[in-house]
């Protein structure tokens, strides 16, 4: 059986995780919000309306930050829409969807969802057909005390206590010619620079991201980060960085190095973001908010499957497989080894569209095969992330070249003396032994190998096999001389987790 070997030294630190790492996304699309996190209606719903059956998947899932409310939906929306007495809300057309957007939840709604979830808000301001006033206003609605125009609207509307969202985005994939009222850098980075002013003079506690490229095909990418940051260097603290994948014409060996891909776009926002710090001269560092990541199968065929202007259409609601799920735990592990610089990751989005949840109007909600290696991730990649090179054989593909079989990211949590190995094992046909040099860590010992694979790769959970799915333990890995050994089945995410207490 083929090996690949790891070394595990909490010498070799890359960098604290941000809790903020473990995100996610709420964008008024689809089924997200409504048939989502809210429907009044439903036999689980609170006293807000608010599906509670969901709201335990999220605190079960461990999500820490929610970005809202877009997305592509941002560039066009009216944030005063969604306050006030619901039943004098106004319907919209909502252009980037092409749904009719009721209004029924707005910020208020939001942040009171997010106390009950137990994660922070992010949000997001419309940089496409609004601009610096607007925002300024949202900072002032949101997180004034009391005492002015905008603060005693949120007080009367029955939020008395300011909702304090700390992290905001300048706008979305602002880019991108499908985004309404899309710009070039020049115009985007003059106009993010002047709202990152007004929004901090409301509030100056705020943490600010630039919209960076909307994926890395983009013509523009590279060239658009280094002009967006000469105008906003100053008054921002993130660039934003999104991708989507899904295998390409059959290509299933690209498709499961996507974290190769991921890597690379870190890496050379990074350098973007140096080079900017470097030519401006500024000893401040600029860091990486990826505040859309994941699987995405139906981005471009959403426009055939539902009519114009309907309410909350059931669009983009991709059902994920077994080899989804490793995908999935392949690209956390590209956010978890760049700690050091990610500190914001929100995999997008948190229910129904592109989401490892799903619900049915009416009816139940359900974790998708990606859910669970998030989950685990979540709960275990914590502490510090480690530097590992594995020694690995190669797979070859199409579009990266030769790749390294085992995808390997290793978190020590020194409080706890938690180690948590997360491994792929990209073969569609070989097991893999891993071996990690545990030396470093002399009193380490197992606690368990829990794995995510399945003979049948497009194995899916549904409504009435919610859990066909799931990690299974494995047989305990071996342990002795300060090496450890354990069996990665071919297409498997695999958690070791060791202690050392
Ligand atoms: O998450 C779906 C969409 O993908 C978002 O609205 C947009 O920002 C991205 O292109």
């Amino acid at each position: 059986m083929d090996k690949a070997s790891i070394v595990v030294d909490p010498a070799f630190k890359i960098g604290d995780i941000d809790p903020r790492i473990r995100g996610s996304f709420v964008e008024h699309l689809g089924r997200c919000v409504y048939g989502g996190i809210y429907e009044p209606d439903h036999p689980s719903a609170d006293e807000d309306g608010f599906r509670t059956d969901v709201l335990e998947l999220t605190r079960e899932l461990g999500v820490t930050a929610v970005r809202y409310p877009g997305g592509n939906f941002v560039s066009g929306y009216n944030w005063e829409d969604g306050i006030g007495p619901k039943a004098d809300r106004p319907r919209r057309l909502e252009l980037a969807w092409k749904t009719l957007e009721t209004n029924q939840v707005g910020v208020d709604e939001f942040a009171a969802w997010c106390r009950k979830a137990a994660t922070e808000p992010i949000m997001a301001v419309n940089l496409g057909t609004r601009g610096v006033a607007e925002a300024a206003e949202l900072v002032e609605y949101c997180n004034h005390p009391a005492g002015s125009y905008w603060s005693d609207q949120r007080v009367r509307n029955g939020a008395k206590d300011p909702h304090g969202v700390r992290l905001w985005c300048l706008g979305n994939e602002m880019d991108g010619q499908w985004q309404i009222g899309h710009k070039t850098a020049r115009e985007y980075g003059l106009l993010a620079a002047e709202t990152a002013k007004a929004m901090r003079m409301v509030d100056p506690s705020l943490e600010l991201v630039a919209c960076g490229s909307s994926h890395r095909r983009m013509p523009t990418f590279a060239s658009w980060e280094a002009e967006v940051l000469e105008h906003t260097y100053d008054v921002v603290d993130y660039v934003s960085l999104h991708s989507y994948y899904a295998p390409r014409n059959g290509d299933v060996a690209s498709f499961l190095a996507s974290g190769v891909d991921m890597d690379e776009m870190i890496e050379a926002v990074v350098a973007s973001c140096d080079y900017a710090r470097a030519k401006l001269g500024r000893s401040k560092r600029i860091d990486l908010s990826y505040d859309e990541w994941n699987v995405w199968y139906s981005g471009g065929s959403w426009q055939d499957t539902v009519d114009p202007w309907t309410e909350a259409p059931p669009i983009l609601q991709d059902e994920y497989s077994v080899m989804d799920a490793v995908v999935v735990g392949s690209l956390l592990n590209s956010l978890l080894r760049h700690a050091d610089r990610v500190k914001i990751a929100c995999f997008a989005q948190l229910v129904n569209v592109i989401a490892p949840m799903t619900t049915e109007n009416g009816g139940p909600a359900w974790r998708q095969s990606s859910y669970h290696p998030m989950a685990l991730a979540f709960a275990h990649g914590v502490g510090a992330a480690l530097r590992v090179e594995p020694v690995s054989p190669l797979v070859s593909t199409p579009l990266y070249g030769d790749v390294p079989q085992l995808d390997a990211t290793v978190t020590y949590d020194e409080s706890s003396g938690a180690v948590a190995v997360f491994a792929v094992n990209r073969s569609l046909t070989e097991p893999l032994v891993l071996s990690a040099d545990l030396r470093s860590l002399p009193s380490a010992r197992v606690v368990e190998h829990v794995a995510l694979f399945d003979s049948d790769r497009d194995a899916i959970n549904t409504k009435d096999a919610p859990d066909r799915v799931v990690p299974r333990t494995q047989p305990a890995p071996s342990l002795a001389d300060g090496r450890l050994e354990a069996e990665l089945p071919p297409l498997s995410w695999s958690l070791i987790r060791l202690t050392t207490t």
